[in-house]
């Protein structure tokens, strides 16, 4: 092999060095996924329609959101200046923090959460102060408001919360907005439509209030890469200043429409989803294990410390779980996506399955 010409590497920010390494399992999920909190079905084969119609043409144009945009502006009931598209959440996240993150300020995150908040508040050159939930896993709104200084800059709140599936209420998010006037508050409803509950409604009436939501649960749309953001006119025009014009690919602009339009299938798979989530927490309990109360199309699970061969059987059964294990207070927990209820009765076969090989092995689980 040729001596290579130069042999120094340039080093990265030194947040980004010490970042934990974030790998989720993709890769080989040719099996009832019930991993990642997707749709575990289809999207609506409207949206398919409209993936067909797009010309060979529409494809050399740079895409154009705004028109999209104001669609789904006036489907929430708000100004377009107030609606950002991104390229899902996970970008969503990335642009609010880049607008508002600055070195001194402070990102206030109840954990365990999602993992993106920390990850993208490592590009930044904030400090990250978590706030621990107890056990029970309930939406931790006293340490959060005792957490609250002058420092805060964004409080991030999943509602429901991933991976426990709890909720805060409407009055908790508005006095947590109310108490810390300095910062934006992101209410990230990813999993609204398995809970039913939102605070879009407030968008714009509270001067803090920033919400996003996401295509990729209850729409299935994952792989089209379609989230959004809310807020008022006064901070959405900072969060464009980050924006890339063409984050959300024209696949993506032209699929949108369908799938806002087809409420029916949007509502057919979350009632399944709903009424498949109560089938399966009866039989959670019917095996013994103990579940956190869910709120959105997953429920964690304690497996304990035989977790990860929990998972290992699972897979080799068949059916896809995530071990959430290393996130903060969820030691040998397991999060199960909720899926149909004839993928979840087959779920909890492989699951009692699996339970009695490993109890046969070991008398400890
Ligand atoms: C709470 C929460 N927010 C955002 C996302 C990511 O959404 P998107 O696919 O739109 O980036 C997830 C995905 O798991 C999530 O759990």
């Amino acid at each position: 092999m040729a001596e290579p010409l130069i042999t120094f590497t340039p080093a990265p920010r030194a947040r980004v060095e010490a970042m934990k390494e974030y790998h989720p399992p993709l890769g080989n999920r040719d099996a009832l996924r019930l991993d990642f909190n997707e749709n575990t079905l289809a999207c609506s084969p409207k949206v398919l329609e409209a993936l067909a119609a797009v010309s060979a043409g529409a494809l050399t144009r740079y895409p154009e959101r705004e028109s999209v945009e104001a669609l789904v502006a006036d489907y929430l009931g708000l100004k377009p200046e107030q609606v950002a598209l991104t390229n899902g959440v996970d970008e969503a996240i990335h642009v609010l923090f880049g607008a508002f993150l600055d070195k001194g300020d402070e990102l206030l995150v109840p954990v365990p959460t999602y993992t993106m908040y920390e990850i993208y508040a490592s590009a930044t050159d904030a400090d990250v102060v978590t706030v621990q939930t107890a056990d029970d896993l309930q939406f931790p709104f006293e340490q959060l408001i005792a957490a609250i200084t002058p420092r805060t800059k964004v409080i991030t709140v999943a509602n429901p919360n991933s991976p426990s599936g709890s909720v805060a209420t409407r009055e908790q998010l508005l006095e947590l907005c109310r108490r810390a006037p300095q910062a934006v508050v992101l209410v990230d409803e990813a999993y609204f439509h398995f809970h039913g509950e939102t605070v879009m409604d407030l968008v714009g009436q509270i001067p803090n209030l920033v919400v996003a939501r996401t295509f990729s649960k209850a729409y299935g749309l994952a792989g089209l890469r379609l989230g959004l953001l809310a807020g008022p006119a006064e901070l959405m025009r900072w969060v464009r200043r980050v924006l890339s014009p063409y984050s959300v690919n024209l696949l993506a602009l032209a699929c949108l429409p369908a799938a806002l339009k087809d409420e029916a299938y949007l509502n057919d798979y979350v009632s399944e989803v709903i009424t498949a989530r109560g089938e399966f927490e009866s039989a959670l309990d019917r095996a013994g294990l103990r579940r956190w109360p869910s709120r959105a199309n997953f429920i964690l699970v304690e497996i304990g410390a035989r977790h990860a061969e929990f998972v290992r059987h699972m897979r080799d059964a068949g059916v896809l779980v995530r071990d959430r294990s290393s996130d903060p207070g969820c030691d040998g927990r397991v999060r199960i996506t909720i899926g149909t209820r004839e993928q979840m009765r087959k779920a909890a076969v492989v699951m009692n399955e699996t339970l009695a090989q490993m109890r046969a092995g070991n008398e400890a689980l």
